[in-house]
């Protein structure tokens, strides 16, 4: 029996669905007729966004792989996933997916709604109502690997949370490479945003005039006059406000190792897709273990390396990690106030070969 290539594209649009920095969506896809391989793109995304080998990619493979292998089931597709430190370098990331029709392949719900299609970002702001119990119960069940999920919902811990948050980005905001990034990703037209990856920045809950302002700060030269006056502060606090007043923060926890980082994605989706059908709205924040990765590959400007290592010991302290953990993402969440437009993938065309002879 062989799994039609209609099939197939439904498995790599939930693929391509999973979240990425930036909505960069570094992946190229292939089917070989047995094996579907998950590539990283470095032609298209080579300095757009963090290199193959780096945690924030291999989080966001472990993303992919979750969405691939949850609807695979619904299509009683037996999907086996397999990737070797071999397979990763600076330049190249990726995973294979065996796939094995069980029976019938017939989904037996109409897989658009399948919950992978509807987890998305909402960075607007959240309801204080606090998060049922039931709900903080079967989350806190969830776990990948080598990842654990923590769920805070202690005001003083939010609160020393979004406190370093703010010191996390600011250390973000004086760094050249993620913020060329963010200019590069960013989306203001209907033109651009047609594109279909990047950051629409109808999706990044702006005050009135924030579009113009982000438009002028995008630039790394002009930011960097900005911050001679402290603007890298106000930026951090304006990012940082949200966390402090969240109903409740989850932690995605992992060894800081590619197989953690991949198990971290994993966990990610799964819990963040959970919260979604559950009607609470998910804002994910990279910046503290951004820098915590910075740390340790001594990419850090010289004059942030002590703040740095200042978030380092406190993050620690505030999640308890043990010996050989760390973060890989903070998560607001909340009741949403509002539904944001919903970030667009790129077309068929630029992410899928098929070498199948289908
Ligand atoms: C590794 C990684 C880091 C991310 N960091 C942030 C972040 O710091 N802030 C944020 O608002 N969204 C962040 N996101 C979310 C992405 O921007 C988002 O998933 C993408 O734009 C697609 O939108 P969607 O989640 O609505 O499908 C991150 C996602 C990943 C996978």
């Amino acid at each position: 029996m062989m799994i039609n290539l209609d099939t197939i594209k439904r498995l790599i649009q939930s693929g391509l669905k999973a979240p990425s920095a930036d909505n960069s969506q570094p992946w190229h896809f292939e089917w070989d007729g047995s094996v579907l391989s998950v590539k990283y793109d470095v032609v298209r995304v080579k300095d757009r966004t963090f290199p193959a080998n780096s945690p924030a990619t291999l989080l966001s493979l472990g993303t992919v792989i979750e969405n691939i292998l949850y609807i695979s089931e619904s299509y009683n597709i037996s999907a086996k996933f397999s990737w070797s430190p071999d397979m990763i370098s600076e330049e190249s990331a990726g995973a294979e997916i065996n796939l094995q029709p069980i029976n019938s392949v017939e989904p037996s719900t109409d897989p658009i709604n399948h919950p992978i299609f509807k987890r998305h970002t909402n960075r607007f702001p959240y309801h204080k109502t606090a998060l049922p119990k039931q709900v903080l119960n079967e989350a806190t069940q969830l776990s990948e690997g080598s990842a654990r999920l923590l769920i805070i919902n202690s005001k003083s811990l939010i609160q020393e949370l979004g406190q370093l948050v703010k010191v996390a980005s600011e250390i973000r905001f004086q760094t050249k490479e993620v913020h060329e990034w963010l200019g590069q990703n960013l989306r203001f037209t209907k033109e651009d945003v047609k594109k279909a990856d990047g950051l629409d920045i109808r999706t990044l809950a702006l005050p009135p005039g924030g579009s113009m302002f982000l438009k002028f700060i995008s630039s790394w030269h002009r930011m960097k006059v900005l911050n001679r006056i402290g603007a890298y502060r106000l930026l951090a606090k304006i990012d940082a406000a949200p966390v402090k007043v969240a109903p409740a923060i989850v932690a995605i926890i992992a060894p800081p190792t590619p197989q953690g980082a991949i198990d971290a994605g994993r966990l990610l989706c799964r819990s963040w897709t959970y919260l979604n059908t559950e009607g609470i709205a998910v804002h994910p924040y990279y910046v503290i273990a951004d820098q915590l990765t910075r740390l340790k590959a001594g990419t850090i400007p010289e004059n942030l390396i002590e703040k740095a290592h200042y978030l380092k010991q406190e993050c620690t302290q505030a999640l308890s990690l043990g010996e050989g953990e760390t973060l890989h993402m903070l998560l607001r969440t909340g009741y949403p106030k509002r539904t944001p437009p919903q970030s667009l993938r790129l077309p068929e065309d630029v992410i899928f070969t098929d070498t199948s002879n289908n």
